[in-house]
């Protein structure tokens, strides 16, 4: 496995502990953007991200192009090949992966809002197609990266470049929407610094988390496929009530063997958190008393994880990247492509352990927060999950969400499983054999979720934020990605405001790829 640049993330100065206006150091940017030049250099980008690299570092040009002023936003460039790897994060045995620029997880994008975003994304696999989606940026649907929806699919050796406004701030990620890369390493992380950030700390960082395999998806996809005796997988054609999963509140550790099926499909071999496992886990240092801004990511393919840090409660200010009124829990669960910023204060000299606990109690991943005078030493035991989680009723926006007026479009949708086949379904159907779900410009698409199956389905919609109505009246939050419990209903409503063809799936890869999706089309 590459170095996936460990230090970057991991142990930083005391020299970046100093405020500045802004509530990222600028030593942190200008970091980043050595780190990209660094790795376009690798890529043989070079050009190309001194460009970049200079083109952030500037105010915006001005074009006089025919005597006009045409302001142009910033731009910013980076270079990605997507190429065969071996990877063995854990210190096992190197096996097939799939990554961009050599690295699990991928390189971060971080760049400012307002910024014109270039991705030079070059496929250089001999054998198979690739498509890169931005995952929750609004951008226009050619760019979205989904094959046959939104967004091109690169055949092998082609290029390929993403390039659009990034018009909104927050934490995101991306990853590959062909069928199971993204299990085998094709993700990173994407980060939109405000441009009127209120938030000041001394660190910000990213923490993904990730679930890993020493098989084959493919293998295990094929083994779920198999029916009743199949391995990790399903439950047979059996809908049993979900009553001791559901409200989600439930501790990972003293899961029943045959409550296990419900909370994953696949048996995993470990989970990492940026790329790292337990054993060599990922280390930030700061002094006692720092604000460290987390930018978690779930990035797993099918892992729900229970997120707790040692001793310290966790303060959310972000959902799916945007600004909630903060509350102070003492863990959450985060489902797969939900992303959550946590603040912390380091509250003295010692390690501290984050923890992410796979819901099905079969092992976690770990981070380590530390004070420079404590070697950081990761505790392993799995942690209590106690005291105060955070629901879905505590978010609330940090503004008013109300959606202008419009034709009401409701649908209804049965999320299913027919577990003989290894078949999902949202609506009765089976994606890709399923029809478009019409709606037009400035409808107000309200969408209730009927979840028929004893999983959890985190939904995703592409190119679009969606209301989740649970209570928060005008102050609903705005998600792209949002959970079903087992047997439980759940609302959201969004303007059709977006134009194209879109995907909206289970942001299980597994249910996805099993027909778990289906296409909202904006009628002509
Ligand atoms: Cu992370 Cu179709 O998305
Ligand atoms: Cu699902």
């Amino acid at each position: 496995m590459m170095d996936r640049t460990g230090g970057a993330t991991g142990h930083d100065s005391p020299s970046r502990h100093a405020m500045g206006e802004r509530s990222v150091p600028l030593s942190m940017s200008r970091r980043g953007l050595l780190r990209t030049a660094l790795a376009g250099l690798a890529g043989g980008g070079a050009l190309a991200s001194a460009h970049a690299a200079r083109a952030q570092s500037q105010p915006a040009a001005i074009s006089t192009t025919a005597g006009a002023y045409v302001p142009r936003p910033p731009a910013a460039q980076y270079r990605f090949r997507v190429g065969a790897t071996r990877l063995d994060p854990t210190g096992r045995k190197p096996v097939p992966g799939i990554t961009v620029n050599g690295q699990y997880p991928g390189p971060e994008i971080r760049v400012r809002e307002g910024t014109m975003l270039r991705v030079e994304a070059e496929n250089t696999l001999a054998d198979q197609p690739t498509a890169i989606h931005w995952h929750g940026l609004l951008l226009p649907a050619a760019m979205d990266g989904v094959p046959d929806v939104s967004g091109p699919t690169i055949a092998p050796r082609r290029i390929f470049v993403y390039e659009y406004p990034v018009r909104q701030s927050g934490t995101y990620w991306y990853h590959s929407h062909w069928q199971l890369q993204e299990q085998i390493g094709l993700a990173g992380p994407f980060v939109i610094e405000a441009k009127d950030e209120p938030l000041r700390v001394d660190h910000d960082v990213v923490v993904m988390l990730g679930d890993w395999l020493y098989t084959s998806p493919y293998a295990v996809l094929e083994s779920l496929r198999k029916g009743p005796a199949k391995a990790a997988g399903m439950k047979g054609g059996e809908m049993k009530s979900g009553d001791a999963t559901s409200g989600g509140m439930k501790t990972g550790g003293a899961m029943a063997g045959d409550m296990k099926a419900d909370l994953a499909d696949v048996t995993y071999d470990a989970f990492l958190l940026n790329g790292r496992s337990p054993q060599n886990p990922w280390t930030l240092g700061a002094r006692a008393g720092a604000r460290i801004r987390l930018r978690i990511i779930n990035a797993g393919a099918s892992t729900y994880f229970r997120l707790r840090l040692d001793g310290h409660p966790l303060t959310i200010t972000h959902a799916d990247g945007l600004a909630i009124e903060p509350v102070t829990v003492d863990h959450l669960l985060m489902g797969m492509a939900e992303t959550y910023d946590a603040l912390v204060t380091l509250s003295g000299s010692g390690s501290y352990t984050l923890h992410a606990v796979a819901m099905d109690g079969s092992g976690q991943a770990v981070g380590v927060l530390h004070t420079p005078d404590v070697v950081p030493r990761p505790n392993l035991a799995m942690p209590p999950l106690e005291g105060r989680a955070l629901d879905y009723r505590d978010l609330r926006s940090a503004a008013p969400t109300t959606l202008p007026g419009g034709p009401v479009r409701p649908f209804t949708l049965a999320l299913g499983g027919d577990m003989a086949r290894y078949v999902w379904t949202v609506g009765g159907q089976e994606y890709p054999k399923a029809d478009p779900l019409v709606i037009r410009q400035g409808d107000r698409v309200q969408i209730e979720m009927q979840n028929q199956t004893t999983m959890w389905h985190p939904m995703h919609l592409h190119g679009h934020f969606f209301r989740v109505l649970q209570g928060a009246g005008e102050r609903a939050p705005l998600k792209h990605t949002v959970n079903v419990p087992p047997r439980e209903t759940v609302r959201i409503e969004f303007t059709a405001d977006n134009p194209g063809r879109w995907i909206f799936h289970c942001h299980n890869l597994y249910h996805l790829d099993a027909g778990m999706a289906r296409v909202f089309e904006y009628e002509a």
